[in-house]
């Protein structure tokens, strides 16, 4: 069956160009002797993450728990959750986890600290913490080498925790110094700093020149998207996700409405480029606006106007949420429909 027989929207993934991926990354990062350790929240897809293990990679990086219990029950047994995991519920589920694989996971305070302590009071082996310093993204961290070193002592004095190492998103300038400083600080204190994970698909091509860090995590990289490209991080002809799409109205010459919207797409606008996607047939085009079900698509500038019933492929503004909205992924090689993947690893 070809892809184009397929029902729409769906997302498809270009198994060549994925393998293709998966290897140029990893020989890049083998060259400066980085370890990998791919985010899987881009594809969720188990097969994926053994594609991703069998080319080098350490171990694999996943963000909630719901992921790496499909990861871990799929046999994968190094696992790098690196969020502050708070609630009883949650602790319990990361401690049976961690019976099962090697987990280690990250803190930016004393209370998730002290609630991983709780949990793994009871635990036989130390459970091994890494702290989250702030890459620069504003988002979670601590902020100071200062406040590393204290948390590091927190970690350290607590019997069943390990202190694993430092870990900051993403990598730059900046936080590679941030690492330096903390580095020098946590070694004053006789602190070994056995790891150091930096990450983003966005800088991997300059992950060498973070000298500070000993591994990488990189998600997106395995099937690429429009802001990658508009980034010159990856071209057109390396991004292996696609939507599917049909034309299903053209209510005026200058505009279209595709049957994928929000629920196919995903909302997320991109970095440079407007609209919602690019229409590889048409990039003159600009999704100009999405409803749930509905993508909205001007039209005016291209010379020749897309037909009512034909088919167009979206390259998504970003691959990782327009690929969580699909209960499954189809995987072709040139077009040759190769196998269906189910997108397991979902939810919290
Ligand atoms: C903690 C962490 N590490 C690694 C990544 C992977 O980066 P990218 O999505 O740029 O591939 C992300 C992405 O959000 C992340 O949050």
């Amino acid at each position: 069956m070809r892809i184009d027989e397929l029902e729409t929207p769906i997302g498809v993934v270009d198994l060549d160009r994925l393998s293709a991926n998966i290897d140029r990354l990893q020989s890049y990062l083998d060259t400066h002797d980085i370890d990998n350790r791919p985010h899987i929240k881009t594809h969720r897809i188990p097969a994926i993450a053994h594609m991703q293990l069998q080319a080098g990679a350490v171990g694999i990086t996943c963000q909630t728990l719901s992921e790496a219990e499909v990861m871990c029950s799929a046999g994968i047994t190094d696992i790098f959750l690196p969020y502050n995991l708070l609630s009883k519920a949650k602790l319990k589920r990361l401690m049976l986890l961690s019976r099962r694989a090697r987990i280690s996971v990250t803190a930016d305070s004393a209370a998730t600290v002290a609630g991983y302590a709780d949990a793994a009071s009871q635990e036989g082996s130390p459970l091994p913490v890494l702290i989250e310093m702030d890459g620069g993204c504003e988002r979670c961290g601590v902020t100071t080498p200062e406040g590393v070193r204290q948390l590091a002592r927190q970690i350290d004095s607590a019997s069943h925790l390990h202190f694993g190492g430092l870990m900051v998103y993403p990598s730059n300038p900046e936080s590679n110094a941030f690492m330096a400083e903390s580095k020098m600080l946590l070694a004053q204190d006789g602190l070994d700093v056995e790891r150091t994970s930096g990450g983003s698909s966005f800088c991997m091509w300059q992950a060498h020149e973070f000298t500070e860090m000993s591994e990488h995590r990189a998600g997106m990289y395995v099937y690429g998207d429009r802001n990658l490209v508009d980034a010159s991080v990856m071209t057109l002809d390396d991004c292996s996700y696609f939507v599917l799409a049909t034309v299903v109205s053209r209510p005026t010459e200058g505009r279209i409405v595709l049957d994928s919207g929000s629920k196919a797409l995903a909302a997320d606008s991109a970095r440079q480029s407007p609209g919602h996607g690019l229409i590889v047939e048409y990039p003159e085009s600009e999704i100009f606006k999405l409803s749930e079900e509905h993508g909205h698509v001007d039209v005016s500038r291209c010379d020749r106007k897309p037909e009512i019933g034909e088919r167009v492929t979206v390259l998504v503004n970003h691959c990782c949420v327009s690929n969580n909205l699909f209960p499954r992924i189809i995987g072709h090689r040139k077009g040759e429909v190769e196998l269906e993947w189910p997108i397991l690893a979902k939810g919290w």
